[in-house]
């Protein structure tokens, strides 16, 4: 980090998921599938999914609500909001823009949102950190959320199967202890890999010019080539991230992955030597929620007293883009 820059304190974690639990037992109802197919590849056994008017927004705002009432801070002390997602129920006002109003968050702070998929809590962290290090922005809320289940093909039996809807969020503020909950911090994308995951707009050309390609707005993923190159990468480089932080992965008290595959997340895993008391998963419930995944994982791992506050955690994601991510961060007592 840039010398004299403002360190960075996690104030608050919250998450919200829908109360409608889909099993794999239920989907059997929509295409050829068996709970033994899903769970022995995936490790998901059941998802939450979007009903009638919740939507990514209301998810959103409510896990937000709950970082802001943890974090002790009023919403009059927030001066950003970002909101990472890339499954949204419109393109446009971003969700953050929804959950400024929603919330009651001052009329003029700028609220945005950012597309980096399932690594969007560590791309928004990321930047959010850039900001109050500069002191240009000293509070702000980072949403996680995601509702998938609106925009898959439930014909597609290879995608549908995997992901849940679900928000996480949580509240940064310049840390006036001196400590830096952000140990490290790292980005990647490889967009020459873009089509492996993708959710097109459907949308035509003007009738006046050459028609466009069309393809059905629905989110299109080639499964098994994102699974041998998620699978290659990602237990190398959050290796790296650490050894490159100048510690070693027993320093580090826990693993909180993004909530993909149960396999790709047990391949980071033994990789850096963890017991399971160390790794955090709650794929099984929850499938892959995306960008909520993160901190969903960390707010309820830290709630069902699966992690221990005082503690690090090393935090990773991939997903579209692709992109991937990870942070070491400092789990301080209060937080959940
Ligand atoms: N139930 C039963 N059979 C299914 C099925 C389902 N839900 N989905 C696919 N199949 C079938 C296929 O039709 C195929 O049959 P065939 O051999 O007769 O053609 C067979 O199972 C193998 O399909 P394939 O797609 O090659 O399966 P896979 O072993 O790669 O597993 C995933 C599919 C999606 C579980 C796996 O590729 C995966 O988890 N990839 C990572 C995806 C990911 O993490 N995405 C999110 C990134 S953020």
């Amino acid at each position: 980090m840039i010398n004299n820059a403002i360190p960075l304190r996690i104030a608050g974690v919250g998450y919200s998921v829908p109360s409608t639990v889909v099993t794999n037992d239920d989907l059997t109802k929509l295409y050829d599938t068996s709970d033994e197919w899903i769970y022995s590849r995936t490790g998901i056994k059941e998802r939450r999914l979007v009903s009638g008017n919740e939507n990514a927004v209301t998810l959103g705002a409510e896990a937000a609500g709950k970082a802001l009432e943890k974090s002790g801070l009023k919403v009059e002390d927030i001066d950003m909001v970002i909101c990472a997602s890339s499954a949204p129920p419109e393109l446009y006002p971003a969700i953050a823009c929804r959950i400024q109003a929603h919330l009651g968050i001052p009329n003029d702070v700028p609220a945005f949102d950012i597309t980096a998929a399932c690594s969007g809590l560590i791309y928004a962290l990321s930047i959010a950190r850039g900001f109050i290090a500069s002191g240009m922005y000293k509070s702000i809320l980072l949403v996680a959320t995601d509702n998938n289940s609106r925009l898959l093909n439930w014909e597609d039996r290879s995608a549908s199967i995997l992901f849940g809807d679900g928000a996480g969020a949580v509240v940064v503020t310049a840390s006036e202890d001196g400590v830096d909950d952000i140990i490290s911090i790292d980005i990647r994308a490889n967009g020459s890999i873009g089509d492996l995951i993708r959710l097109p707009l459907a949308g035509k050309n003007c009738p006046l010019v050459e028609p466009n390609d069309e393809h059905p707005q629905f989110i299109e993923m080639n499964g098994k080539e994102v699974y041998k190159f998620v699978a290659r990468v990602l237990p190398h480089y959050v290796e790296d991230m650490i050894t490159k932080a100048g510690m070693k992965a027993e320093d580090i008290d826990y693993l909180i992955p993004h909530q993909a595959n149960l396999r790709i997340i047990q391949a980071v895993q033994e990789r850096l030597g963890y017991s399971d008391e160390k790794v955090v998963t709650n794929i099984k419930y929850y499938g892959n929620t995306s960008a909520a995944s993160i901190p969903l994982a960390m707010a309820e791992g830290v709630e069902k007293g699966k992690v221990k506050l005082g503690s690090t955690a090393v935090l990773c994601g991939f997903g579209a883009g692709m992109t991937w991510g990870g942070a070491i961060v400092r789990l301080r007592e209060g937080i959940v």
